[in-house]
């Protein structure tokens, strides 16, 4: 949709691309100029969000009156330590701004984190409406029986995360003997979204995967909502490495 521009930053680690750290950011072409009063608002938002996110890894704030107000929204991925959780949401709250200056929406998704503000208020309501994706390009050994797998095990990971107790985030490994791999897999809704949105979104991301990582050509997928997202690897990438 061209209303919308998306900034794709990569920091590739030192020590392996395997661990590369991607960063995505959203912004929205709606040349809407926040006003002074709005831009201070959205710094101090900002600055509340990370603040609080850090320490309670899920926070909902507002700032400012009337036709002012600005939302946002932070959330760390549900299996990072509070030291990464808290340096990645001000990494976000630093960076969201630089691209999105002009702009009341904006969204950024980090390796480890999720931070959005909006000059609407958005809080609970399930946006699906803004897709991204990330493969990790690799021919699986046996495409089918691959495909097969992501499929059924990515299912059991939503129905994981959708148990109440769960507050919608899952992850999980299985080996395949049929695809001869071993698959580790995540799952995430956003923190003020009932389950059922959460369902909803859930069964939506893992729905496109075939769309956006064509498994006989990838061995690796995120697809990112603004309420959700999933992936997969071959490989471990959620914490602990070794669970
Ligand atoms: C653009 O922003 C204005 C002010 O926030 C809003 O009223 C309008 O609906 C937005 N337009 C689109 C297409 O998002
Ligand atoms: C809010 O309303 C005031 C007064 O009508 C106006 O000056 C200001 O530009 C408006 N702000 C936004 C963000 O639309
Ligand atoms: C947090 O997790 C990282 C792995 O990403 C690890 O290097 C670090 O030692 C952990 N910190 C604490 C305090 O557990
Ligand atoms: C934001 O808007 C201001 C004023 O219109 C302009 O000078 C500046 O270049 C814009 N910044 C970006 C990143 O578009
Ligand atoms: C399974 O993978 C290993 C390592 O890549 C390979 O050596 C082996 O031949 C594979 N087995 C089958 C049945 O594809």
């Amino acid at each position: 949709m061209a209303l919308y521009h998306i900034i794709l930053l990569l920091f590739l680690s030192s020590c392996s691309a395997v661990f590369a750290d991607v960063t995505i950011e959203y912004c929205s072409d709606n040349l809407t100029i926040p006003t002074t009063q709005m831009s201070a608002n959205i710094d101090s938002l900002i600055a509340e969000v990370a603040s609080r996110t850090s320490q309670n890894r899920f926070s909902i704030a507002t700032y400012g009156k009337g036709n002012d107000t600005v939302y946002g929204l932070g959330q760390c991925r549900g299996d990072v330590n509070s030291t990464d959780c808290t340096s990645c949401i001000q990494d976000a709250a630093q960076n969201i701004r630089t691209n999105c200056q002009n702009q009341t929406d904006a969204r950024l998704w980090a390796e480890n984190c999720f931070l959005r503000f909006a000059a609407i208020n958005f809080f609970g309501k399930l946006d699906t409406n803004e897709v991204e994706s990330l493969y990790n390009r690799d021919h699986p050994q046996h495409p089918s029986a691959f495909k097969k797998v992501v499929a059924a095990f990515m299912s059991k990971i939503r129905s994981e995360a959708i148990v109440p107790a769960n507050q919608g985030f899952a992850k999980g490994k299985i080996t395949s003997i049929p695809a001869n791999v071993t698959l580790y897999g995540l799952a995430q809704c956003t923190g003020d979204l009932s389950m059922q949105s959460c369902n909803e979104c859930l069964n939506l991301a893992i729905g496109n995967i075939p769309k956006f990582c064509n498994n006989v050509k990838t061995v690796g997928c995120r697809v990112l909502y603004s309420s959700c997202f999933v992936r997969y690897e071959i490989y471990p990438f959620y914490y602990p490495l070794d669970a």
